[in-house]
């Protein structure tokens, strides 16, 4: 680990040793970041230095930890530009290893972890990070413990025991899920992997941000879509931009306007960050009976919501919902238009941009870039159903698959 200099407090700015494992700040729970000497790297790491490097996210080794990488060829996925939109682009991270862009997150963690030699991993997932985690543990032989709420969708359940991993099936919600992961990870000793519970998921999810520079040939978009539930990919873009601020990767500042504005999209059945944003508060409210197709979007109560908050205000953002009718609509339109079978989540990019356009916040001159953030071909048990299921009350009784 040694180009990480040393993890920061999001909250209270604590500096602490990344020399051994860690989950959250021990002083206030607040989120950890990693910090490398960016000042130094400045002068040998430019956008030019990756050139010609392998079409994976460890292309930019110099802003991750130094783990050796295992790699199943996560990132670099491609940037398509819209057949339907002009100056709209889609990130299809749809093509990574286990069909989501989970697969960069968990490909840094999971390195990370197997160089402290921690060999018991557990994590609560909605479904892809789950898959992702299965199939890095398996490639690192290491165990993964996941739990999962009991209606994911079935590809995530049959990948993550095809892989070998621990499922348990979990009659409630991800934060049901990470309850027990928490309850229990102490006596079983299992390290935490839950979103944003550990630095090194952002530092892979990061990388999305340092490709959409190398691939709009060093420039960054007026607007980025991303679909959240943990916020996880937002929070990491973010970081990224001002890394490569702090690298003086980014041309002059044009009123503040040289990154992008970040704009998420949430399912109207679960949409906690919508709602604060639109209240104009710094942290989320727990979203009641959370439902939607968008099974990564089932998200109630984020941990990192003030982050994802505050990188909506300073980037001149938005939160928008979009309804579960509009996602399978937008599953639909964009296979049809664009040859892209989308995951609902990634779908909601779609139906986001619309309702952007149709208000006005967006026009058809704004460079836009749409995450596609996972396959649809994980979901054909939910593409398939005609019609949404009714919203389900659904408590947090364990149960062992
Ligand atoms: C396909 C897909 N898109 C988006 C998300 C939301 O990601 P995050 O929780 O990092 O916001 C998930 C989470 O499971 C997902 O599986
Ligand atoms: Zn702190």
């Amino acid at each position: 680990m040694s180009q990480v200099t040393h993890l920061e407090c999001t909250k209270c700015g604590a500096q602490v040793s990344a020399d051994i494992p860690r989950n959250v700040c021990p002083q206030d729970g607040g989120i950890l970041y990693a910090r490398y000497d960016l000042q130094s790297l400045k002068q040998n790491f430019r956008p030019e230095t990756v050139r010609g490097r392998e079409a994976s996210l460890w292309r930019y080794c110099e802003v991750l930890p130094e783990v050796e990488p295992v790699s199943l060829g996560e990132g670099f996925t491609p940037l398509i530009p819209s057949r339907e939109f002009p100056n709209v682009w889609i990130k299809d991270e749809g093509l990574n290893p286990t069909g989501s862009f989970k697969a960069r997150g968990i490909s840094v963690a999971i390195r990370v972890a197997k160089a402290f030699g921690l060999k018991k991993l557990a994590m609560p997932s909605a479904g892809n990070a789950a898959s992702a985690l299965a199939a890095y543990a398996a490639r690192s032989g290491l165990e993964a413990h996941i739990f999962m709420p009991r209606d994911v969708p079935l590809a995530n359940r049959v990948e993550c025991e095809a892989y070998g991993a621990q499922v348990t099936l979990v009659n409630g919600l991800i934060s049901d899920c990470a309850r027990i992961v928490s309850e229990r990870k102490e006596q079983e000793g299992w390290f935490d992997l839950s979103t944003l519970k550990e630095p090194y998921r952002v530092e892979g999810k990061k990388t999305m941000a340092y490709e959409l520079f190398e691939q709009l040939s060093g420039k960054l978009p007026d607007a980025v879509i991303f679909p959240s539930g943990g916020g996880v990919g937002v929070i990491g873009m973010w970081k990224a931009f001002e890394e490569m601020e702090q690298l003086d990767w980014l041309p002059e500042k044009k009123a503040g306007k040289q990154r992008p504005r970040m704009i998420v999209v949430q399912a109207a059945g679960c949409a906690p960050i919508v709602k604060a944003w639109d209240e104009g508060k710094t942290t989320v409210d727990a979203w009641p009976n959370a439902s939607t197709v968008a099974a990564g979007l089932r998200v109630p109560r984020p941990y990192g919501d003030y982050l994802v908050l505050d990188i909506l205000k300073q980037s001149l953002g938005t939160a928008v919902a979009v309804s579960d009718h509009e996602i399978k609509d937008a599953v639909l339109h964009w296979a049809r238009t664009e040859g892209i079978f989308a995951a609902p989540e990634g779908a909601a990019s779609l139906a986001a941009y619309r309702k952007l356009r149709a208000n006005g916040s967006l026009s058809e001159n704004d460079n836009v870039v749409l995450f596609n953030t996972g396959t649809g071909l994980k979901y054909l048990d939910v593409i398939a159903q005609k019609e949404t299921p009714a919203a389900r009350q659904i408590g947090g009784i364990i149960g062992p698959y």
